[in-house]
């Protein structure tokens, strides 16, 4: 291939446009001077993929790739500097003197280029036999008639025709320059043992498959015969250019649609993407037969969080689906179905129902996923109770894989209500699937990261957990005297806990470089300087791995809740103005809703958060494998408080939460006191039995030391009784 001459290099660097060159493969969205979308070279649920038009460049802040608008194709098509270019030339309609390529420039062209080429070829090829022979037309051209297909569509999908002989294509191709090994390496052709070439596709109609940005990665080609010994399809085989768990059809065409009505439409095969193409219907893509794959779901979610379903009303295609959404909920995509009428798919409804039809029942029929995945299940289940139960299980299985916490939540109610559960019973059969898969999720990444022999990083991965889990006491400083478990400390180091538990995570006091401290780094920061540990194993458990869990998960997951919560105020208030646009009578009318809800959304935020907050601990710990820390996590978060009991008209409930800047250092008091109490219990004891003079004098003098502390405490925690008494009198 010829370079590019330096000018037209200039040309296209200079022309080319930041924001329009991503957007044709990320959805962007203004946010101040530059867009943000979602990264499209790693996986990820909330956007840190940046664009800045006046500067040209993108960047993703979480993985760092991106650059100019060069760099980005290159990237993102795995292609050449000099291809890169072309793509930006072709999209500016920036005019490259082009020549018949020579064998030796074509020698040079990657393998990939040249495939790419080979596929484009074909697929003109198939084009034009489909119109410009006798058999393409009264064949080709007659079944998509037949199928209701229109010219616009066959152009917009480049549907062709392969004839029915064996080297059609081979030939066409070969002439033109293109090598036998590439046609073999498309699998466009296939190579006998003998060594001829033939071609694959012969007396089908094609249908080309497109990768997102417009490339012929691949073909599939349908029987016109109802012959039933032959394959109804034909389909490219993978290669360097076509993985097929990352491909969709028609998201190429769809992908504009798609990101401008924040919405994509999932369908089973070509025809159903085509006839509703034909209808209107632009957002649609198809997965090909096969179930959804990661890779393809990542893909739609480039464009839009919102994904429907369309399905077969046959009962086997339903349950096959059921499997694949389990996927699309955990990406964190908001999941909806569509079922059609009895005997129809998608594309025999569009052609059969005009398209305001189709428009109408698309947007009347959908529901949510586990609404009917429970109506689906339950409907089979009948009355046997070991059947419905099982159903429980297996919704609340697909509930367990949403990432996000208050969509779980919101959909325990909806099935509480549907299965006649109560809620928390839900909620707690709900919070084993979670641990079982983060689970299995850790063991997965566990055995891979061993796989991958990045043997350092695993060794001190599951030393953490082995530490956060067993609560092996490998650095506990408990003073000598206390035995490793004092029944007599117990209800001060569980105060203690219970605090942890119900409020670790609420930013508790700030230190001097202007860091806050949480309640429980608080904590750990007292005790250390006490050189105290908890002497009950249960409670140190429990506190190592709050400890581990929050520093391994916490930044993570606070992010990405915020990030939802930003979106969910969003459509709070966007939802709010249209419906006083719709309803309001007057200027000052609509002025007055409108302030009443942004307040109401700020008050939604600001609650929305502090709950996050103060929950964190003690959800992870509900839902942790260990059986003694999750009934330990029960029993204390439903404890009372009992000072927020005592409240009358006259007075402003003070709840624990108001109070924890007094009570939380009272406890750490209490704690350091009862361990010493029990440190001159034990002297006391050791006095009794002891007759040597040394010693006793030795002990006499332990025995004042501590004393004259515990008095000095005994008035520090006096104070602060005599503080809460008052409080309560009012
Ligand atoms: N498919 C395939 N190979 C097969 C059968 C199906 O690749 N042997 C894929 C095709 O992508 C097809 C989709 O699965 O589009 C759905 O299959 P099916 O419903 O059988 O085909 P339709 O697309 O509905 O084809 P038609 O309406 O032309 O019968
Ligand atoms: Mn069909």
């Amino acid at each position: 291939m010829k370079q590019i001459d330096r000018e037209t290099v200039q040309r296209i660097i200079d022309t080319a446009d930041i924001v329009e060159v991503v957007s044709d493969f990320v959805s962007l969205k203004r946010r101040g001077a530059n867009y943000i979308g979602l990264c499209p070279f790693h996986n990820e649920r909330t956007p840190s993929f940046s664009v800045s038009k006046s500067k040209g460049i993108c960047k993703c802040f979480s993985c760092g790739k991106g650059g100019s608008p060069v760099n980005f194709i290159m990237e993102i098509e795995q292609v050449g500097y000099q291809e890169a270019l072309r793509y930006l030339a072709k999209k500016y309609n920036i005019e490259i003197k082009e020549h018949e390529m020579s064998e030796a420039e074509k020698a040079e062209a990657s393998q990939r280029e040249s495939m790419l080429a080979a596929n484009q070829f074909a697929m003109s090829h198939f084009e034009s036999n489909l119109t410009d022979t006798p058999d393409g037309r009264e064949i080709g051209l007659t079944y998509f008639r037949q199928r209701g297909i229109n010219d616009a569509m066959i152009k917009r999908f480049h549907l062709g025709y392969a004839i029915e002989k064996s080297n059609k294509l081979y030939e066409a191709a070969t002439k033109k320059g293109f090598k036998a090994e590439t046609l073999v390496a498309t699998g466009l052709c296939l190579k006998s043992e003998r060594g001829t070439i033939y071609d694959r596709f012969k007396g089908r109609v094609i249908y080309p498959v497109f990768g997102v940005s417009g490339k012929v990665v691949a073909f599939g080609g349908r029987t016109l015969k109802s012959d039933k010994t032959v394959a109804k399809y034909v389909n490219s085989p993978e290669s360097s250019i076509y993985r097929k768990s990352y491909e969709l059809y028609g998201l190429y065409q769809a992908k504009q649609a798609i990101a401008s009505k924040n919405k994509c439409i999932l369908v089973e095969g070509y025809m159903d993407v085509i006839s509703m193409h034909q209808s209107g219907v632009e957002n649609v893509v198809a997965s090909s037969g096969t179930s959804l794959t990661e890779g393809q779901i990542r893909l739609i979610h480039r464009f839009t969080e919102n994904v429907t379903v369309i399905y077969d009303s046959d009962a086997a295609g339903v349950k096959a689906s059921l499997r694949g959404i389990d996927l699309l909920l955990a990406e964190g995509l908001d999941v909806k179905v569509l079922s059609l009428p009895d005997g129809d798919d998608p594309d025999s409804y569009a052609q059969n129902h005009s398209a305001t039809e189709l428009e109408e029942y698309l947007s009347t029929h959908e529901t949510d996923f586990i609404k009917f995945k429970t109506s689906v299940l339950l409907r089979d289940a009948g009355e046997d109770p070991m059947k419905r139960s099982r159903v429980i299980s297996d919704i609340l299985k697909s509930i367990a894989v949403i990432p996000n916490e208050v969509t779980r939540t919101i959909y325990i109610a909806e099935c509480s209500r549907m299965l006649g559960v109560p809620e928390d019973v839900l909620m707690l059969q709900l919070a084993k699937f979670i641990t079982e898969r983060i689970e299995n999720e850790s063991n997965r990444q566990r055995q891979k990261a061993a796989r991958e022999s990045i043997a350092d990083l695993e060794q001190s991965e599951s030393a953490t957990d082995t530490d956060a889990h067993t609560g092996a006491t490998v650095d506990t400083i408990v003073p000598e005297y206390i035995s490793a478990t004092d029944t007599r400390l117990d209800k001060f180091e569980r105060e203690i806990i219970r605090y942890v538990l119900k409020y670790g995570m609420v930013g508790f006091c700030s230190v001097e470089d202007g860091h806050t401290l949480s309640l429980l780094e608080y904590v750990k920061a007292e005790l250390d300087a006490e050189d105290v540990s908890f002497s009950i194993p249960l409670y140190k458990k429990v506190f190592d791995t709050a400890l581990t869990l929050t520093a391994r998960n916490w930044n993570n997951d606070y992010s990405s809740f915020i990030a939802s919560l930003d979106r969910a105020k969003a459509k709070m208030i966007e939802e709010g103005l249209d419906e006083i646009r719709s309803k309001a009578a007057s200027v000052a009318d609509v002025k007055a809703l409108e302030t009443a809800l942004i307040s109401r959304a700020d008050e939604y935020y600001e609650s929305s958060k502090a709950d996050f907050t103060d929950e964190y601990i003690e959800k992870l710990l509900l839902s942790s494998p260990d059986d003694e820390m999750r009934r330990l996590t029960t029993d204390l978060v439903s404890e009372k408080y009992t000072l927020s009991k005592v409240h009358t008209k006259y007075t402003k409930i003070e709840t624990e939460r108001d109070r924890l800047i007094e009570l939380v250092p009272r406890a750490i008091y209490a704690l350091l006191d009862a361990i010493l109490k029990v440190s001159i219990d034990d002297i006391e004891k050791q006095l009794n039995v002891t007759t040597d003079p040394a010693i006793i004098t030795d002990l006499l003098q332990q025995y004042m030391e501590k004393q004259n502390i515990h008095r000095q405490f005994a008035k520090v925690l006096g104070e602060r009784t005599i503080t809460g008494k008052i409080t309560r009198r009012f």
